[in-house]
């Protein structure tokens, strides 16, 4: 029996609804319309689709937003006085740094410097602390939108045996944390694999669930997956003007239980609690 297709897209949008029913309700409270400004350094078109894609869903959550695009020569102590400037006015709640930044930039120091109350990316090291002992301020965008998808299709975590496909601080490291934590949705046996991990295929055949977030087009093949898995496809690629992720969606999804696809899938998920942490931050500026 084929898949069960879970639409990221459906729920995003259902999400984005729950966040500006409180947002609405939070500026009804104290005339705070919550602030998201997005920094854009560089002509990165991917990077610009993104960042227009997370503009206009706070537009539709009723979120303000302002984008900072600079261009590719903009210096580290030049980046550094944005963030400086972004970190002290009141007015703003949630800073985003689009990633990639340019080579000449150090990603660390620029994402260091970002205030931790309003690290709405949850990359700050006290935010990723916070995680990691589960008491999170702010949720890591990706993971928690996979998180949130498990939920809203009442997959059962607990004890369930969940294989995280990567390593990234973005997605790889807080997904696990996020299933391993004792909880709803959670309570998972977790495993990561990455590139050094030796017999990977056998390993990521024993997952319930796996998530993939390898950066590898089409990695995940059917021979991979275990009969009834649920299989939540992180991967964005670029197969000419084609968006495949990092599973072999056609033949997986013969043996798969659940999937997400790639467009429709993780990505909407990942907007929608940007939203949610721009709103937490402006909460958390109250008070
Ligand atoms: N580039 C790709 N994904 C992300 C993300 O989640 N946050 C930021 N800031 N940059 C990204």
């Amino acid at each position: 029996m084929p898949a069960t297709l879970i639409d990221g897209k459906a729920t995003a949008a259902r999400m984005t609804a729950e966040i500006a029913d409180d947002a609405a309700a939070f500026q009804h409270a104290t005339g705070i319309v919550p602030h998201l400004v997005a920094v854009l350094v560089g002509d990165d078109p991917a990077s610009a689709v993104y960042v227009r894609n997370k503009q206009r869903a706070c537009e539709k959550a009723g979120l303000k937003s302002t984008l900072h695009r600079l261009p590719i020569e903009t210096t580290e102590p030049q980046l550094l006085d944005l963030i400086e400037q972004l970190n002290g006015d009141s007015t703003v709640h949630g800073i985003l740094v689009q990633l990639p930044l340019p080579t000449h930039v150090r990603e660390q120091v620029i994402l260091d410097a970002v205030i931790a109350s309003k690290d709405v990316d949850c990359f700050h090291p006290h935010n990723v602390g916070l995680l990691v002992q589960g008491r999170p301020r702010f949720l890591p965008c990706t993971p928690a939108g996979c998180q949130r998808l498990l939920a809203e299709y009442k997959i059962e975590t607990a004890g369930a045996h969940a294989v995280v496909l990567g390593r990234s601080e973005i997605v790889g490291k807080p997904m696990a944390m996020l299933l391993v934590q004792r909880g709803a949705v959670a309570d998972a046996t977790v495993t990561i694999c990455h590139s050094r991990t030796r017999e990977l295929a056998s390993i990521v055949r024993q997952a319930d669930i796996l998530i993939a977030a390898i950066g590898k087009p089409r990695f995940v093949t059917a021979d991979m997956v275990k009969p009834g898995a649920v299989v939540i496809d992180v991967g964005i690629n670029r197969e000419g003007d084609k968006l495949v992720g990092d599973v072999d969606f056609e033949p997986v999804s013969q043996i798969a239980s659940a999937i997400t696809p790639v467009p429709g899938g993780v990505g909407p998920m990942t907007i929608a609690t940007l939203l949610r942490n721009t709103l937490t931050a402006a909460q958390l500026s109250v008070g």
